[in-house]
């Protein structure tokens, strides 16, 4: 994305992809209940302004002490304290008390700051507040002054909070409203029991928006991360340069290349683990060619994902040491979060340890947990994103190919279905259909002929 002197970029996850920030020089009113989400949203557009775009950023807050606000910013990734240090920051919290110079001295405060720190970015937190300390008529006119000074320079592009008090519907000062360049209520909502976040986007001076109403989620270490669709035409197409190649030459026959940024999905019967013939050569490509693996179990403890690749690995005589180096195991529970949380939970996790490889375990308990079009819009939202930072992303998923899972199959770039073990030729073998892959025909192979690639076995 480059950069153009008359956009702004907030910075925010998501948010950019999307409307590809806003315009250079605007004013951004953001309404919505307490707790929505408003003031973590505006502290990430002055944190990213500062840190990523060297634009100095201003903080005009009332009523909430700036050492809470730090405090709570510094949980969700932002430390302002530094960037304050080296002036790219300035905080200005004013204090709640009304009374008949304050006004004045408000407005004389703000511009002056303004003038003197000129910054690119501010933030005014919020309206409510203002009203509150400076009461209606005074309050008022502090806005329209600052608003004013804020409106005539175009080098500033401003956000300006304002709190809704349930079953309020509009802002306590309509105008500023009509003045904005965009308008972004947020919302949290609380649906089987969670909390859902989502901004609706009612104005955007400049914009065309195909989907108005994106869910956000705050997450720690990060702060937001919007999802709004990604627009598929931006993704690259796979590295067909580099590609993982499976120790195993007659799976990897079979299965084609597996260039790096594909999606592949495999489908397990139900209760069934993966048959060590399918694991094993995955294993030695990790160890060998140091690809680093962060798997995420939905379904399943991280203890019993390690047993499950501890115990093939030992007994074929994979490098644990290894092993244990680049494989990072973690699990969520997904009926603790709802699809948003659980998504940005994922992507954060994913931004934060920067694997090769991405393994997504027991995607099947999101089918029954959540109706079929957020769990399809879950999916094809995660598939977009990491198809786009061209992360190689394993989807495990313990079902039988159905309609209900059809679309979630169809996406992959290489789809693998896991059939039963079956007494073959003797002894037993589990059929693995290579349903889709870069080959462009369908195969299958059988594990009790996929032997050669388990080696010897090693009793230690
Ligand atoms: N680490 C965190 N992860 C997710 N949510 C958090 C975290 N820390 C605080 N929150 C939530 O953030 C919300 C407060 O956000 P804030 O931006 O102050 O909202 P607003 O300014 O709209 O009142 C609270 O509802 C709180 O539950
Ligand atoms: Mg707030």
């Amino acid at each position: 994305m480059s950069i153009s002197d008359d956009v702004c970029l907030t910075g925010i996850k998501g948010f950019d992809d999307y409307l590809g920030g806003v315009p250079r020089g605007s004013l951004i009113v953001i309404m919505g209940h307490p707790g929505a989400g408003k003031t973590t949203f505006a502290a990430k557009f002055l944190y990213e302004g500062a840190r990523r775009f060297g634009e100095r950023g201003l903080y005009i807050g009332f009523g909430e002490p700036e050492r809470k606000f730090k405090k709570f910013m510094k949980d969700l990734g932002m430390d302002f304290e530094v960037l304050e240090r080296e002036g790219m920051i300035k905080l200005v919290t004013l204090p709640a008390i009304a009374s008949r110079d304050a006004a004045e001295m408000l407005t004389e405060t703000v511009v002056r700051t303004v003038n003197g720190f000129r910054p690119k970015r501010l933030v005014i937190d919020n309206l409510p507040a203002v009203v509150d300390v400076l009461g209606d008529v005074a309050g008022r006119a502090f806005l329209r002054t600052t608003l004013y000074n804020i409106l005539t320079r175009e080098d500033i592009t401003a956000i300006v909070i304002s709190d809704m008090y349930r079953g309020e519907k509009r802002l306590v000062i309509p105008s500023v409203e009509v003045v904005a360049d965009g308008v972004i209520v947020m919302k949290a909502e609380v649906r089987g029991g969670m909390i859902v976040r989502k901004l609706i986007i009612e104005k955007m001076k400049g914009k065309r928006m195909p989907v108005v109403e994106v869910p956000f989620s705050l997450v720690k270490g990060e702060g937001v991360i919007v999802f709004a669709p990604p627009l598929t035409y931006e993704i690259p197409a796979p590295r067909f340069t580099s590609s993982i190649k499976l120790k195993c030459e007659s799976l990897h026959r079979a299965l084609g290349p597996i260039y790096v940024g594909s999606q592949i999905v495999i489908c397990t019967p139900i209760g069934m683990a993966l048959p060590p013939e399918a694991i094993i050569p995955f294993l030695k490509a990790v160890v060998e060619e140091g690809i680093k693996v962060l798997m995420i179990s939905l379904t399943n403890p991280s203890i019993s994902m390690w047993c499950r690749i501890e115990n093939p690995a030992r007994k074929y005589g994979v490098d644990m040491s290894k092993l244990r180096d680049l494989i990072e195991i973690m699990s969520f529970n997904p009926a603790a979060y709802s699809v948003t949380k659980l998504m940005s939970t994922i992507i954060a996790e994913v931004e934060s340890r920067k694997p090769d490889v991405l393994v997504l375990h027991g995607l099947e308990a999101l089918n029954t947990l959540c109706p079929p079009r957020e769990f399809m819009s879950f999916y094809l939202n995660i598939i977009t994103r990491f198809r786009k930072m061209s992360l190689t992303t394993i989807y495990m998923v313990s079902s039988n190919i159905t309609d209900e899972i059809s679309l979630m199959v169809n996406a992959g770039d290489i789809v693998l279905a896991v059939s039963a073990p079956t007494t073959i030729r003797g002894g037993y073998s589990v059929r693995i259909d290579i349903l889709k892959s870069y080959l462009g025909e369908p195969r299958a192979v059988f594990t009790d002929q996929l032997k050669e690639c388990l080696g010897k076995e090693s009793f230690r």
